[in-house]
């Protein structure tokens, strides 16, 4: 984020953001009683609003909390703020509270309004220059809870892992649960083996990335065969390539893994040409009214 957003949405209202305050016995701030959403939005265009507004009802549904728009109504909520906070490439950032019950009470069952929060990310769309360059990351032990496919703003687990990866002086981590690849710290995990595109199921475990979606169907339309299963750790060591995908960083490609080069210890050319495909996508989308997928 490199600018300050100006016009937010709070419960019905658009402010600026100065003026927009919550209590502080709201649930988001006493116990993380709360879900969000990152929609990217490239030119004036949302990508995946649909996807991004069905996994935000998934999140809301496992946390019995009802979700207070219609779809109708949250993509009115989106055009307001675009319109209020102009640029190219931008984010939605979205995210909705329990609400601030008068006692501090972890029971979850009075009737109280949830607080709803969104605004505008400003954000600089990864230079494929330095994407290219690659990233170092280290494997840790996934501690986190079995409900990793709710996106909830309780991160604190996230914070921890990150952190770890920030001492090793690496980029990030790729998590580890027993035996088995998760995902990573803020992202989805994608492994090339002999020209064959893996990536861990979606379950409990992991988060369903919007952008995960994004890559395994342009990959499927492009010939590109793609497996939705398990991946051990130790097939992380002979991997040709791996990737981390997410909204914010799209796909980076990993080069050294806990201090070894992967694959060639360069970015792969599987990955250069999902890259292409991925950016062709987004500029379809900036293009275009309707995106047919590719
Ligand atoms: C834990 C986790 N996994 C995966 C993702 C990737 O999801 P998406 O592609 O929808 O950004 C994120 C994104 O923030 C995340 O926090």
């Amino acid at each position: 984020m490199s600018k300050t957003t100006n016009t937010v949405y709070l419960n019905g209202q658009f402010l600026p953001i100065e003026q927009a305050s919550i209590s502080v016995m709201d649930r988001g701030f006493l116990f993380g009683d709360g879900v969000y959403e990152v929609v990217p939005v490239f030119g004036n265009k949302l990508l995946r609003p649909e996807g991004h507004l069905k996994r935000l009802q998934n999140s809301l549904d496992r946390i019995s909390l009802d979700n207070p728009h219609t779809v109708t109504e949250w993509q009115a909520v989106f055009a307001n703020l675009l319109d209020h906070n102009p640029g190219d490439d931008r984010a939605i950032y979205l995210q909705i509270s329990r609400g601030a019950y008068a006692r501090r009470d972890l029971r979850a069952n009075q009737d109280c309004a949830p607080t709803i929060f969104a605004m505008v990310l400003h954000v600089t769309p990864p230079d494929i220059d330095v994407l290219s360059a690659g990233i170092s990351v280290i494997t840790v032990d996934d501690f986190r809870w079995n409900a990793c496919d709710i996106k909830s703003t309780s991160l604190v687990a996230n914070v921890m892992l990150k952190q770890q990866a920030a001492d090793a002086g690496v980029d990030d981590a790729i998590l580890i649960r027993e035996d088995h690849v998760t995902e990573g710290t803020a992202s989805n995990i994608f492994l090339i083996r002999d020209g064959v595109l893996i990536t861990p199921p979606t379950g409990h475990q992991l988060l369903p990335g919007i952008t995960r979606d994004l890559v395994i169907e342009i990959a499927k339309n492009n010939a590109i065969i793609v497996e939705e299963r398990e991946i051990k750790e130790i097939e992380l060591q002979d991997a040709d390539e791996i990737w981390m995908t997410s909204s914010t960083r799209e796909i980076a490609p990993v080069i050294n893994l806990n201090g070894q080069a992967v694959g060639r210890g360069v970015a792969g050319s599987v990955w250069k040409r999902m890259m292409d495909l991925y950016q062709q996508y987004k500029q379809h989308l900036r293009d275009n009214e309707a995106v047919p997928p590719e």
